[in-house]
């Protein structure tokens, strides 16, 4: 039985002071909901995220790692030190990296085995675009970002990951896949991890991200192969947060 997993991706937003007004309001208003929790900060709000959160049941994260250990990466940040914060998750392959930063899905793939090696979560990050949607052409994409993770993994790495299928068209968009469309991605994935291997394909979470709020949560999460969200918009707001993870 997979237990379900909320992560909230704040992407570029908060300040030190709004930080800790959301972060406060989500602690206080978390219960026994049979979810676990995380949110995923920028990385200059890690320590405050490690400050605030240790001994809560929420866990935190970063948006992104490099795939170098140490040295003359100007501007980039290492898994050692996401973990020096006491990171759990780290977000590899977001669609907004690879659309706006390039990021191709070897390089994703690689992303995944630095976060591996120093022991944080990677949540690796599928999804579509509309006009690939609307050529027919889901399965391949996704397939093919999947597979390039896969390739450098061993069975037992995948079963470390998390997986989350955010089909572009949806994100930030208010228009949400429906339950059937997002379960029938999360079903396909799910195969493809089969033919790496049928056991860990059964173990691994996969996450549902684009427009979720507590209004669609529970339908989505009920869907056999949805464990769960990755949430955007609605991770800034502690109601909103706290509704999608009592969803569940
Ligand atoms: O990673 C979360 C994401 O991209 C979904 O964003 O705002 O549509 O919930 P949003």
């Amino acid at each position: 039985m997979r237990r379900k997993l909320v992560i909230g991706n704040w992407k570029m937003n908060g300040s030190r002071a709004g930080n800790t007004a959301l972060l406060s309001g989500i602690v206080a208003g978390l219960n026994d909901f049979g979810a676990d929790c995380a949110v995923c900060v920028p990385a200059p709000y890690l320590a405050q995220a490690q400050t605030e959160l240790e001994g809560t049941a929420v866990a935190w994260g970063a948006q992104d790692v490099s795939i170098h250990a140490s040295g003359a990466y100007t501007g980039e940040v290492s898994a050692a030190m996401l973990l020096d914060f006491g990171a759990q998750y780290v977000l590899c392959g977001h669609s907004e990296r690879r659309a706006y930063h390039g990021e191709s899905s070897e390089l994703v793939a690689q992303k995944v085995v630095a976060a591996l090696a120093a022991g944080l979560t990677p949540v690796a990050c599928f999804g579509e675009t509309l006009a690939q949607r609307e050529a027919g052409e889901t399965e391949a994409v996704i397939c093919g970002q999947l597979q390039a993770v896969l390739d450098v993994l061993t069975p037992e790495q995948v079963a470390k990951v998390v997986l989350a299928y955010e089909p572009v068209w949806a994100i930030g968009t208010g228009k949400t896949a429906t339950p059937q469309i997002a379960q029938a991605a999360h079903q396909f994935l799910r195969a493809r991890l089969a033919q790496k291997n049928a056991a860990v394909a059964q173990n691994v979470q996969i996450l549902y991200g684009g427009s979720m709020k507590p209004e669609n949560a529970k339908e989505l999460m009920a869907q056999p192969d949805i464990d769960g969200g990755l949430i955007g918009g609605a991770a800034l707001n502690p109601t909103d947060f706290l509704g999608i993870i009592q969803a569940v």
